[in-house]
């Protein structure tokens, strides 16, 4: 019998690429791997990389590089970079780290274990074949396996992107937008729910226009996002449901509705705007206006008042002057966002804007992202304060000695300090919040109601 051997995985990015994580970790364990925490003393390591901006890629390529002395010491060592930068530099990024013995796409990642025994046999292989055609695979998730042990969980419904906003670079490394059947999805979903998970969340680059690329029905009939909701929402014990992320540009009525009209979508909503300027927006290539983006937050209060909002902001994208850049802080007091992800814009190759003439020095950028990042902590800190003295249903994630970590259906975590031997992480509290942070609320236990 084989010795079992043992995988290191490590994960940078966003939620695809954790979901894909997981994906990959199932087909390894189901081919004999085990998984490891520690990288010194894996047999195989993986990094799953991201090429979102300059910084995230050069993170992993830094660790990838690292590892060439510990394959010096240790000749057995396989070395698998996978997910973004995999797919974006290819065949390139084997020529420049020679040591790296396998380079997979993100279209590739089931075909891992096949492609794993050739690197046994000693090939080196660049396998980031793309199509317009691809499907996803089905795939059911084992639960018996560690990686799947979590009460929350994500679940990719669609890959790619066909919107090719002027700064990105997902287009390029995700491929052609893709929809997974309705089917595949139901029964991923139900496998979670029998084995405890009690919140999902839908994953893909713009949920928004699932189903719109291809049939995602055995006969062919059109299915919307929000038709796909209503149907994962009435699958026995799912507590809690959410999704990630959508373009404004294709928010429907339909999908606003569905804040009002299924129980368990959670209100909470991440609507990027990316900057508050109209002439920036139209040459970010991102299709909606300002005014059109405050009628969908309106709209989306009006269905669910009590929803949380938050955002993605780029700063400093080419040609963005001091006025862009107020419009920009101006819609942050308009629609007083409960979070931020705010970036300084990065140059991708590949990408329109990387052609653009009129770049923002760097300094001008980071002085920008300061002053939107401290308005943005204060307004989150005021909107934090406005739950104090609610009660908030928690979802137990983390128990330590001392507290316990819950997320509330708006997404805020709240530490609980008093400690309830009998719970366990995949509970249901509900706590009194009294104290509130930028980041984070702090609340008591109460009894259920
Ligand atoms: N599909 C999502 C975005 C995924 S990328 C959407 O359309 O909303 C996550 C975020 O990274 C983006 O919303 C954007 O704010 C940021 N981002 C993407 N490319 C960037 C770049 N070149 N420089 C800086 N930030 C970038
Ligand atoms: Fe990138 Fe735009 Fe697609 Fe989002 S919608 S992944 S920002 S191209
Ligand atoms: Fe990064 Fe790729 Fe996600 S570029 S943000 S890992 S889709």
């Amino acid at each position: 019998m084989d010795i079992q051997r043992s995988v290191y995985i490590k994960t940078f990015g966003c939620q695809m690429n954790e979901r894909d994580s997981e994906v990959i970790t199932q087909l390894l364990v189901e081919n004999g791997y085990v998984e490891t925490a520690s990288i010194e003393s894996a047999d195989l390591v993986i990094l799953n990389t991201c090429s979102i901006r300059a910084k995230a890629a050069q993170k992993a390529m830094s660790l990838v590089g690292q590892l060439r002395k510990q394959k010096r010491q240790q000749s057995q060592l396989k070395i698998c970079v996978a997910g973004c930068v995999a797919q974006h530099e290819g065949e390139e990024l084997r020529r420049r780290m020679n040591h790296i013995d396998l380079v997979i796409g993100t279209q590739n990642i089931y075909q891992i274990g096949e492609l794993l025994d050739r690197v046994d046999q000693g090939e080196k292989i660049t396998a980031v074949d793309m199509v317009d055609a691809y499907r996803i695979p089905a795939f059911l998730p084992n639960c018996d396996t560690g990686a799947n042990t979590a009460s929350s969980k994500f679940v990719t419904i669609m890959q790619g992107c066909n919107n090719f906003c002027a700064y990105c670079v997902v287009p390029y490394t995700r491929g052609r937008e893709v929809s997974r059947s309705v089917s595949d999805i139901v029964d991923e979903v139900k496998v979670l729910l029998d084995s405890g998970v009690s919140e999902i969340t839908l994953l893909g680059q713009n949920v928004n226009s699932y189903g719109q690329t291809n049939s995602v029905t055995s006969d062919g009939s059109p299915f919307s996002f929000a038709q796909l909701l209503e149907r994962v929402a009435m699958l026995s014990g799912l507590r809690r449901l959410r999704f990630t992320t959508s373009n404004p540009k294709d928010l429907s009525l339909e999908l606003m509705q569905c804040f009002r009209d299924i129980p368990q979508l959670c209100p909470q909503f991440h609507l990027p705007v990316q900057a508050g300027s109209d002439k920036v927006l139209r040459r970010m290539n991102r299709k909606y206006s300002i005014s059109k983006y405050l009628d969908l937050v309106a709209g989306l209060r009006s269905y669910r008042p009590d929803i949380a909002l938050t955002t993605d902001v780029i700063v400093g994208f080419p040609g963005e002057t001091e006025q862009d850049f107020q419009a920009t802080m101006d819609i942050l007091e308009t629609v007083r966002y409960h979070g931020s992800f705010s970036f300084k814009y990065s140059d991708r190759p590949g990408t329109a804007a990387e052609n653009f003439s009129d770049k923002v020095p760097e300094e001008q950028k980071k002085e920008r992202l300061m002053r939107f990042q401290k308005r943005q902590n204060e307004i989150s800190l005021e909107r934090n304060r406005e739950y104090i003295g609610t009660i908030m249903e928690l979802l137990v994630e983390q128990i330590s000695e001392t507290s316990i970590k819950g997320r509330t259906v708006t997404n805020h975590i709240v530490h609980v300090d008093q400690k309830d031997s009998s719970l366990q992480p995949g509970d249901f509290i509900s706590a009194k919040i009294y104290h509130a942070g930028q980041h984070s609320l702090k609340g008591e236990m109460v009894e259920n109601t």
